[in-house]
């Protein structure tokens, strides 16, 4: 037995659901003993509890193109008010208009319930399967699933409202509080908890709730919340509404804030069009901006992003770390888009085996596997990981059975095709501009195209503009080595991975990799790395080695590509708007006698330049979800992550440490 204390973070592990079913085929919770919506009228109830009582109809049809309503929701249960909510903002709601929905919810249902819960309603048919697709890959923590090509945005906050609440960065516009009977669940009721809803609300933020309990109305009263009781529906004598009337709340620290930015029109450049690249593009392009994606090769996806396979590795930490964090909300995010590939040619959810390859990675594992829900991870036997596999391997090890390859190239295809985005191939920009309140993209003296916001997505190569020549960014060559399927190969089932990787053959190729080389600048293939991975594929697996006849392979015949991956020292990504690097020195260098400060300058933006970069050897994981992270920085929307992982992102905590440093 190990010393080792067990680690078992409340984020991590989540609990299904566990219902009963009433004779009319209605769900139940076994844990609060009470029903999910009102078993008699609950599409009349929802309706008028959440959506009238909130003004939706005429607040929804109100928006303007470009506009969004944001929604909060205590209690996502069944989906049922989120689907509600979704088909009357179809209804009512112009083209070019947004609907984020928030909820947070501390017991999903698993997918076998929520489709069984769904059939309740055959009116909200087309919507329920939708979301019956998306509803993948959610584990504890910020879950972002995307509806109707982006109009609609769901982000699920899986845990306990008083831990996921505080994390949230967002302005509610209207707040539906349904956390069962407060007799049967006080905690999803408490002052701490109204605490938060106002935190979140502005002046004109509404709510609804389906009771009329006289120590809620008090408690929302006290938080700053204007209640009344209203008549109710049915069996409902009243129910509660109300409208946030306080003065709201306590800000970022200005280097952390949201630029006060408002673009002059809606148009953006995202330069490099590789997976950040065409993330940041589809991020955009899905709330109503029209961009121009610029890339200096003749196609999408030809640099690091142009593996032919690479891998969806979850490299976590047991402590839920804000890396380890933004791996599991990113891993969730890619892993529902490749819903819309083509198994076996674009992606393979094949699942991915990290091999206990020593003591201490046994140890990591072991702690991993207490730390994280079973259909997230799962420690196998060797004799079990063998059986899984397909293949003879040298121990057991940790399985992610959701997880898999991608084949990139397809990935950023899906992101970057879409009627607002232009790309602008074979144009490499090599200066930025400000012209009035435009950004220039110029190469020489030929101006490549404007936008009122530019992206600089092109990997290590931002370091080129003076204005990003301060990201700390470094360049790792990586090669990977294709290697012909053999009849005996063909056996491997899922990707296994020790320091290298090897996946199951996509067109009759398995891809080996990968090597780093922090020196060369070479992206010629060479046979030494190939050397090196095919030592790296002895180590996974002997037998595998065998099978595709090792030995017998010329490393100066084989096929490989090199590319490279980009890297921040923290080894998380940089994603977010940019600052005047002098003036920032400036504006803040209190901070180097005393860290402790909060200097209330404004911060020094770049006004319209965003960054997302540093992905490093992850970039199918981090790459997509950042591409939402920006567009919340751009649009001023609900971070897709917690408050802490955004900052750990953002591109001002490297000045942000140098100047403390100096104390
Ligand atoms: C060998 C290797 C193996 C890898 N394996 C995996 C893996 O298994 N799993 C995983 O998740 N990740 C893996 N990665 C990492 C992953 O590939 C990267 O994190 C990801 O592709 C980074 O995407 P990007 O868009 O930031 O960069 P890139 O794909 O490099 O795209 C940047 C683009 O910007 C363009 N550009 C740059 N400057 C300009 C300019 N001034 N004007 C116009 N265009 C410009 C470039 O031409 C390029 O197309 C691997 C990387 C390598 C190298
Ligand atoms: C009445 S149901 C919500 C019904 C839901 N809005 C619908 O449309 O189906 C209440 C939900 O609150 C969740 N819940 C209860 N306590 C919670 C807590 N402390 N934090 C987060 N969610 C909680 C329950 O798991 C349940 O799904």
């Amino acid at each position: 037995m190990s010393d080792t204390p067990q680690i078992q973070p409340a984020h991590a592990q989540i609990a299904h659901a566990q219902l009963d079913w009433d004779e009319q085929g209605q769900p139940r919770s076994r844990a609060y003993d009470d029903v999910y919506f009102s078993t008699t009228s609950g599409l009349a109830e929802t309706r008028y509890v959440f959506l009238a009582n909130n003004d939706l109809p005429a607040r929804f049809a109100a928006l303007p193109s470009g506009g969004r309503l944001v929604i909060g929701e205590t209690g996502f249960g069944t989906g049922l008010n989120f689907l509600c909510a979704w088909q009357l903002f179809e209804q009512t709601a112009p083209a070019g208009a947004q609907l984020h929905f928030v909820s947070v919810e501390k017991y999903p249902l698993s997918r076998a319930d929520l489709q069984r819960a769904l059939l309740l309603w055959p009116e909200l048919e087309a919507f329920a399967s939708e979301l019956l697709t998306q509803y993948v890959a959610l584990h504890a923590g910020f879950q972002r699933l995307l509806f109707a090509g982006g109009r609609v945005v769901l982000t699920l906050l899986i845990g306990d409202a008083l831990e996921m609440l505080p994390e949230l960065d967002a302005r509610v516009d209207a707040w539906f509080l349904d956390g069962f009977a407060p007799a049967k669940n006080p905690d999803m009721w408490t002052p701490e908890l109204f605490a938060q809803l106002a935190r979140l609300s502005t002046a004109d933020t509404t709510l609804g709730t389906f009771t009329s309990t006289g120590y809620v109305r008090r408690a929302l009263n006290d938080a700053g919340f204007r209640m009344r009781r209203v008549p109710g529906l049915g069996h409902k004598w009243e129910v509660l509404k109300g409208r946030f009337t306080a003065e709201s709340r306590a800000t970022a620290k200005p280097w952390f804030a949201r630029p006060d930015f408002a673009a002059p029109e809606r148009t953006a450049l995202v330069i490099g069009a590789g997976l950040a690249g065409c993330a940041s593009a589809a991020s955009l392009a899905a709330r109503g901006w029209q961009v121009q994606l610029l890339e200096r090769h003749a196609e999408l996806a030809q640099e690091a992003s142009g593996n032919p396979q690479g891998v969806l590795y979850l490299k976590l930490s047991a402590h839920g770390t804000t890396l380890s964090r933004l791996i599991v909300s990113g891993f969730g995010h890619t892993r529902r888009l490749l819903e819309r590939l083509q198994r076996g040619i674009d992606w393979d959810a094949c699942g991915v085996l990290q091999l206990a390859f020593d003591a201490k990675e046994a140890e990591r594992q072991a702690q991993l596997a207490n730390a994280f829900a079973n259909d997230l991870l799962q420690n196998l036997s060797q004799n079990e990981a063998q059986a899984r596999a397909g293949i003879g391997l040298p121990a057991g090890g940790l399985y992610y059975p959701e997880a898999g390859w991608v084949h990139p190239p397809a990935l950023c295809r899906l992101l970057a095709t879409q009627p607002n985005i232009r790309p602008l191939f074979h144009q490499e920009a090599l200066e930025l501009r400000r012209a009035g309140e435009l950004w220039q993209a110029w190469a020489g003296d030929r101006l490549l195209a404007s936008a009122a916001v530019v992206v600089l997505a092109g990997a290590a190569e931002i370091r080129r503009f003076p204005q990003s020549a301060g990201l700390p960014l470094k360049r790792i060559r990586g090669q990977i080595t294709r290697l012909v399927e053999t009849a005996e190969s063909a056996a491997l089932r899922t990707v296994v991975c020790a320091e290298g990787y090897v996946a199951p053959a996509r067109l009759g190729e398995h891809s080996l990799g990968a090597s780093f080389d922090f020196k060369s600048d070479d992206l010629t293939p060479n046979a030494a790395e190939h050397v090196g991975n095919l030592e790296l594929l002895r180590e996974i697996s002997a037998d595998l080695a065998q099978r595709l006849h090792a030995e017998q392979l010329d490393p100066a015949e084989l096929a490989g590509r090199a590319a490279f991956r980009c890297t921040s020292p923290d080894y998380l990504p940089i994603v977010g708007p940019l600052a005047d690097s002098a003036a920032f020195a400036n504006a803040y260098a209190v901070l180097g006698k005393d860290a402790r400060q909060t200097p209330d300058t404004p911060c020094p933006w770049l006004a319209g330049l965003y960054i997302n970069s540093g992905h490093g050897s992850r970039g199918l994981i981090t790459a997509p979800l950042s591409g939402e992270l920006l567009a919340a920085w751009i649009d001023n929307e609900p971070l897709p992550v917690p408050r802490d992982v955004a900052e750990a992102c953002h591109p001002n905590r490297f000045a942000l440490r140098n100047l403390i440093r100096n104390t």
